[in-house]
């Protein structure tokens, strides 16, 4: 089903695009043919896009492993990069029952850095009434893995301490925020410069870890999230109590061509031979979180940390300063 309507006669469409992977100065800003929705998928007009890690990852196409998984073995598969956004369905493929032509959504889709992107309908949900489009795109990667990390894999429960390394970025700003509402005790580890970002996100506790050591034994936890640092096995252990977990979500620096996976696996190796329990995971990407996550910003627990907005043109500046640690909580391309 097509709503004429709400499509403009030209059927092409603002874009950045590369063809191939590389740093920012591989992304340009063309005009391009618009995608149509298949089967299970609906068309969006994108109003706000978001930037995150794996996205800068699929840009500079390493760790390699990733090529091997499918994004495209000598260069990317998708000309436009981009998967979080928000934005209004403006068709609806076959076989789409969800989401119907008008609604608002947020969510995962394929080349969000466009003005029009595609995405499955169970990767959607709508968009919260109380977030702006840029608000709402820098939500769905971050905020589900976060919420996955601390339910599916670390199994948080109320009562418990919980250290977040990492607690300044994307899923950490989230893991915050979530371990908070969920009850839990909250340690958040930053650099100087974003103790103050930290604790209004409501952490308890603040560790600088240019300065203290979070892992010296003399505070230990019932779950850490492991998000960035690449701290070894052992250094992650001691910051654990004797029957606590530790989730290994990522990490830079982990090498090119396995990126943070080797730390991943063989955490899931030594975990059934100690009794603290050690996991690594691949965030999923679905809708029932998104509504979950929904949820707690309804209930006003969960609120994005918008650093800054940039306009599409733009994207290839807030990649860098991604890239180069800058960015407080997220950043959001406006369409
Ligand atoms: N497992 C999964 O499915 C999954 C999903 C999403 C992301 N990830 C991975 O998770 C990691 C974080 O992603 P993100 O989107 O949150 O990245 P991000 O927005 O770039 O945030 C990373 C944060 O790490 C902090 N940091 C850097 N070095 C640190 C250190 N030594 N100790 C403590 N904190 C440090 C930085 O804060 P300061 O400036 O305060 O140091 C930065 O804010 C990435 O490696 C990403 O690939 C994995």
């Amino acid at each position: 089903m097509v709503s004429e309507q709400m499509l403009p006669a030209t059927a092409t469409m603002g874009a950045i695009v590369r063809d191939c992977y590389g740093d920012a100065d591989t992304l340009r800003h063309e005009r391009i043919a618009r995608p149509e929705a298949a089967k299970g998928e609906v068309l969006i007009r994108v109003r706000a896009a978001g930037l995150d890690r794996g996205t800068w990852h699929l840009m500079t196409g390493k760790p390699y492993l990733m090529r091997v998984a499918g994004t495209g073995f000598r260069g990317p598969k998708d000309r436009v990069p981009g998967r979080d956004l928000a934005g209004t369905v403006v068709t609806v493929g076959s076989g789409v029952t969800r989401l119907a032509v008008g609604d608002d959504v947020y969510g995962i889709g394929r080349g969000a850095f466009a003005e029009y992107a595609i995405a499955r309908e169970d990767k959607l949900a709508r968009r919260p009434a109380d977030l702006t489009y840029q608000q709402a795109a820098v939500v769905p990667l971050s905020a589900a893995t976060a919420l996955q990390a601390l339910t599916d894999q670390g199994r948080v429960a109320a009562g418990q301490s919980v250290l977040v390394v990492g607690a300044s970025g994307g899923v950490g700003s989230y893991a915050v925020q979530l371990a908070k509402a969920l009850g839990a005790e909250v340690t958040a580890v930053a650099s100087t410069a974003k103790l103050d970002l930290v604790r209004s996100l409501g952490a308890d506790h603040v560790i600088d870890y240019s300065r203290d050591d979070w892992a010296d034994g003399a505070q230990r936890y019932d779950l850490v999230l492991d998000i960035a640092g690449n701290p070894g096995l052992s250094r992650l252990r001691r910051a654990l109590n004797p029957k606590g977990t530790a989730v290994l979500v990522g990490g830079e620096d982990g090498g090119n061509l396995t990126g943070g996976m080797n730390r991943g696996l063989r955490a899931l190796m030594l975990s059934p031979l100690v009794r603290q329990r050690l996991a690594w995971f691949i965030a999923k990407e679905r809708a029932s979180d998104l509504e979950r996550i929904s949820g707690f910003i309804e209930a006003g627990t969960l609120t994005p940390s918008l650093d800054r907005v940039y306009p599409l043109e733009e994207v290839p500046e807030a990649m860098r300063r991604l890239a180069a640690g800058q960015v407080r909580g997220k950043v959001a391309i406006t369409v």
